[in-house]
Parts: structure tokens; sequence; C-alpha cells
């Protein structure tokens, strides 16, 4: 059960990344590496961390252009998922983002990534389209899921 009211939610700072790049190794088949991470702080990419008890325990990284709004990333670390984390992170980024009137946000996932899809879904995203054999699987390729969500 998660307290939520313990959560912290900051911008990443620059000695957050190690942590950061622990935890992406640790969650995803491709992970990003540490200079992509860096290259969204420079680029200003929207990248806020959460921590409990001052522990990093997910992030997300979206960029804004315009209205437009792409989701890039979005973690929770392996030990929290399925606890509701997800969820409270991509809320936290449709309010941010309902805050600076962004009228679209756009995401790609794979199409095994039944858990982020099921998030997304259930969070008002659609289905937009397909990439054909997008990403790479430990046996070939897989494809990519576009998602959508309008804002009112
Ligand atoms: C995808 C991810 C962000 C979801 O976060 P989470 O904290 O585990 O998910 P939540 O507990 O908030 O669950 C939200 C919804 O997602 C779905 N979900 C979560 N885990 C699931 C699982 N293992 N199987 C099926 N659906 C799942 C459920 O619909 C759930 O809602 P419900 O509990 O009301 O049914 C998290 O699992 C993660 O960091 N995965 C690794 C990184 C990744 O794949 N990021 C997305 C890349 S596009």
């Amino acid at each position: 059960m998660v307290d939520y009211s313990k959560i912290k939610c900051c911008d990443v700072k620059v000695s957050d990344l190690n942590q950061i790049v622990a935890i992406e190794n640790n969650s995803h088949f491709s992970p990003w590496p540490k200079k992509s991470f860096e290259g969204s702080i420079n680029a200003k990419n929207i990248f806020k961390v959460f921590l409990e008890k001052e522990k990093i325990i997910g992030y997300y990284i979206a960029l804004i252009a315009q209205d437009q709004c792409e989701l890039l990333n979005i973690t929770v670390i392996k030990s929290s998922q399925n606890l509701g984390l997800g969820n409270f992170f991509l809320k936290h980024l449709i309010y941010f983002c309902e805050v600076r009137k962004v009228a679209n946000m756009f995401l790609e996932v794979r199409v095994s990534n039944i858990a982020a899809i099921r998030l997304y879904e259930k969070n008002g995203f659609n289905e937009l389209g397909v990439r054909y054999n997008y990403y790479k699987t430990l046996h070939g390729k897989e494809d990519g899921l576009m998602m959508g969500y309008t804002f009112d």
C-alpha cells in the first residue's frame, strides 16, 4: 500500500542520474544510457523524479512543444511496480499538461508491454497506429504501438 502523502516530486538533478540509470537498467529491455538522460536535462525536457524517504522510486520524462506533449520515458522502480505508482506518475503529467493548455499527448510502447498499455488505456489513451518491427527483442523485432490522449 503506497502512502502518497509521503511521496515527493522534484525536478531531476544531475546527481540523481546514477540512481536513475540503475533503476532504468533493471526495468527496461532496452534501457536508456546515461547520456540520453543527460541529453534530456540539457534539452530542458520535463524530467520529474519521485522520492520516498529520499530514495528515488521512479521518474518520467516528457517533451512539450507548442501544445503537444510526447511522453518519452516513465519508469517505476521494479520493487514498487504494480502498486499504483505508474498511475500516480501519469496522472501527475496529465495535470502538468492540463495547466499548460496542452492539446494532445503521444507515446509509443512495445506491443508486448501489457502493463504499460493497460496503464495508458486506463488513463484515457487510445491506439493511434502501429510501427512495424520498431523495437528489438531477444529473438528479433516487435511492433511499437502509438497511443494518444486528447485533452478536453
Ligand atoms: C509500466 C509501468 C510504468 C506501470 O507502473 P506500475 O506502477 O507498475 O503500474 P500501476 O500499479 O500504477 O498500474 C496501473 C495499471 O496498469 C496495469 N498494470 C500494471 N501492472 C500490470 C501487469 N503486471 N499486468 C497487467 N496490467 C498491469 C493495470 O491496468 C493497472 O491498473 P489496475 O491496478 O487498476 O488494474 C511500470 O510497470 C514500469 O516502470 N515498467 C517498466 C518500464 C516501462 O515499461 N515503462 C513504460 C515504457 S512505454
